[in-house]
């Protein structure tokens, strides 16, 4: 995830740089249940209204929890398919609370309405993040369902009432990216706390229709929009957060976007971004699906690590006999092609490994979603056979890769 806000603040109002301090254990994303209310053209859970057999029991959530908190992970993101079509949800997120995690409930909001959203305003979720893709129509059209979008949007309204704290989650393609102005403008007007924009990942059914990705020029468009926007809201004191997720490349824009602005602020801010480092897949971000199977981050469901059913996560996280998650875990990564001479390595950390992986059957390749150019990557000859997204044909180019 990269804070658009956070760096923007930053330079706004620039601090002497601390000492840096890794986090304590990864953020996990925990898909407790596979069965979804929804069936979205990019999901890469591949969800719908149908039970995923061998699910993880309450008692076993209940003993994960607590490896994870010997572990010391900081933050749960309880996310599915549906979380809210899990009935023990909410005994599982009072628990979470306890035990003093962050907790996030990742939800797509059409389940939340007067019947329940006491009892979710009474967790005290640190966060809840409702899924909008767009606008009436273009929402419940990316999203399989007519009406969608007035019920998620009643959801952010409920909860914003009982002050819990809001965010919408807009992930763009070629279906969205024009809406993204009004959607802006919507989120003013509701006065939602955060906003994320991920970008799209080819997993799931995101893989099977990646044709429908963003192009690049299309994505530098969306991406100046928001910094822009962020940056209004800066400027205006608000308390208002942006964020984005799933491209790396996005510290890289921001960093020319602030050298054509304010140049003098920019070496402070790339001390900044290096301190990131970018795509923190199998690094500071973890994956627990709804088996129990870990994986590397929420689009790698095709590749397990282990399954908590049989090894605490603790052990599974740091078993760097894996070559997946050593590579993963290599600093610097050991990045091919385009990505492996850019100038800006240390900064993105070689962006989404799997979109790599989908597109040429290697995980170490380009990332072909990366939207800078050869120039903003500081490539001294143009890049010749770039790696593009093409749209997927059925041959599943993952199965055939050496992992190490
Ligand atoms: C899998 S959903 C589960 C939670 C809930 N059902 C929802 O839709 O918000 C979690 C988040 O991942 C996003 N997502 C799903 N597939 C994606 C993909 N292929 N690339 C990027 N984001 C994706 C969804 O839009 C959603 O914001
Ligand atoms: S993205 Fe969320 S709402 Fe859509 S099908 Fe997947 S799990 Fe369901």
């Amino acid at each position: 995830m990269f804070r658009l806000t956070h760096y923007l603040r930053a330079i706004a109002d620039p601090k002497p740089l601390g000492p840096h301090r890794e986090p304590p254990g990864p953020v996990v994303i925990w898909n407790l249940i596979r069965r979804c209310n929804l069936k979205c053209k990019h999901c890469y859970s591949t969800s719908g209204d149908v039970d995923f057999p061998g699910e993880l029991s309450t008692s076993q959530v209940y003993d994960v929890m607590d490896d994870l908190k010997g572990f010391r992970v900081p933050v749960l993101i309880l996310s599915g398919g549906e979380p809210l079509m899990r009935p023990d949800i909410y005994d599982v997120s009072q628990r979470a609370k306890d035990m003093k995690f962050y907790v996030g409930l990742s939800t797509n909001g059409v389940l939340i309405d007067e019947s329940n959203v006491d009892k979710l305003a009474e967790i005290g979720y640190n966060y809840v993040g409702i899924s909008l893709d767009g606008l009436g129509k273009v929402h419940d059209d990316f999203r399989g369902l007519a009406g969608a979008f007035d019920k998620s949007l009643h959801a952010v309204r409920l909860l914003r009432e009982r002050n819990v704290k809001v965010g919408l989650r807009f992930t763009v393609t070629l279906d969205n990216a024009h809406t993204l102005p009004d959607y802006l403008d919507l989120c003013e007007k509701e006065q939602v706390d955060k906003i994320y924009l991920s970008h799209l990942v080819y997993a799931g059914r995101g893989n099977k229709n990646r044709g429908d990705d963003a192009h690049w020029e299309m994505t530098r468009n969306v991406m100046t929009d928001l910094i822009e926007r962020a940056w209004q809201s800066v400027q205006n004191g608000e308390s208002k957060e942006f964020v984005t997720g799933n491209n790396d490349a996005d510290g890289v824009f921001l960093l020319h976007w602030v050298r054509e602005r304010m140049p003098e602020k920019e070496e402070y801010l790339r001390e900044l971004l290096i301190r990131w480092g970018g795509n923190a897949t199998g690094i500071n971000i973890a994956n627990i699906d709804n088996l129990g199977n870990v994986h590397p981050d929420s689009f790698w469901w095709h590749y397990t690590l282990g399954n908590v059913k049989e090894r605490n996560f603790s052990d599974i996280w740091t078993d760097l006999s894996d070559p997946l998650l050593a590579g993963l875990k290599q600093r610097p990564r050991a990045i091919k092609g385009r990505c492996g001479q850019c100038a800006y390595m240390n900064i993105c950390g070689g962006n989404t490994r799997v979109r790599a992986l989908q597109l040429s059957g290697d995980p170490w390749a380009e990332d072909p979603a990366c939207y800078l150019t050869d120039e903003e990557i500081g490539l001294e000859t143009p890049s010749a056979d770039r790696l593009v997204t093409r749209p997927f044909t059925g041959v599943r180019n993952e199965a055939k890769h050496n992992y190490g």
